[in-house]
């Protein structure tokens, strides 16, 4: 039987990026986390307005090769390596319902939940208190059981903007730890 194999490319800036980027550029702060950095698009927009600034990702050729260059990266899970917290934390997460994860830059597993919740385990104790997790999701994906789960971490979670899509809607999410 012949193996599928995973892609691990640089995720071009797209419109889930811009689309995140619109609301990220009007924050300021001290620091500022982006899990999941890619080809550090978001990274380097964060840090024009927030003092501190980290980018991690999980993909290691990725973050050496990066297209928009920041100081601080980390190779890791979500912010598992991580021992400081963050005013603001931001994920454009790999949020596609697939069955398997054979992209790392999008695959989202069953429903999109799997990879998106375990990199809200992992930042959620990287928040400062009223800290802020924004991140993308899809009206393809189950966003609603994404809410919930952020929700019953003790995330205070909401849907603060929508873009409609060709064949999907955008969804950015906000939790933050009270
Ligand atoms: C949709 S791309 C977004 C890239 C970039 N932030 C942007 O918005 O253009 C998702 C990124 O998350 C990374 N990633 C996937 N799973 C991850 C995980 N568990 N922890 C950290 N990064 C992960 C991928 O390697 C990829 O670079």
């Amino acid at each position: 039987m012949q193996e599928k194999s995973i892609k691990y490319e640089e995720y071009t800036p797209a419109e889930d990026t811009f689309f995140l980027a619109e609301f990220v550029e009007k924050l300021k702060g001290k620091s500022a986390l982006d899990v999941g950095s890619g080809s550090g698009y978001l990274t380097k927009l964060l840090s024009q307005n927030f003092v501190f600034v980290v980018g991690t990702d999980i993909n290691f050729n990725v973050l050496k090769n990066q297209t928009y260059k920041t100081n601080y990266l980390i190779c890791c899970n979500g912010a598992d390596a991580i021992k400081c917290d963050f005013d603001l934390i931001i994920c454009n997460l790999p949020y596609l319902a697939t069955e398997m994860i054979l992209d790392i830059a999008t695959d989202g597993g069953k429903e999109g939940f799997e990879i998106p919740k375990k990199i809200i385990d992992s930042v959620y104790g990287k928040l400062k208190f009223q800290g802020k997790f924004i991140f993308v999701t899809s009206s393809l994906s189950n966003y609603q059981k994404l809410i919930d789960y952020a929700q019953n971490l003790g995330l205070e979670t909401k849907i603060v903007a929508k873009k409609k899509l060709f064949f999907e809607e955008l969804i950015l999410i906000e939790s933050i730890k009270n």
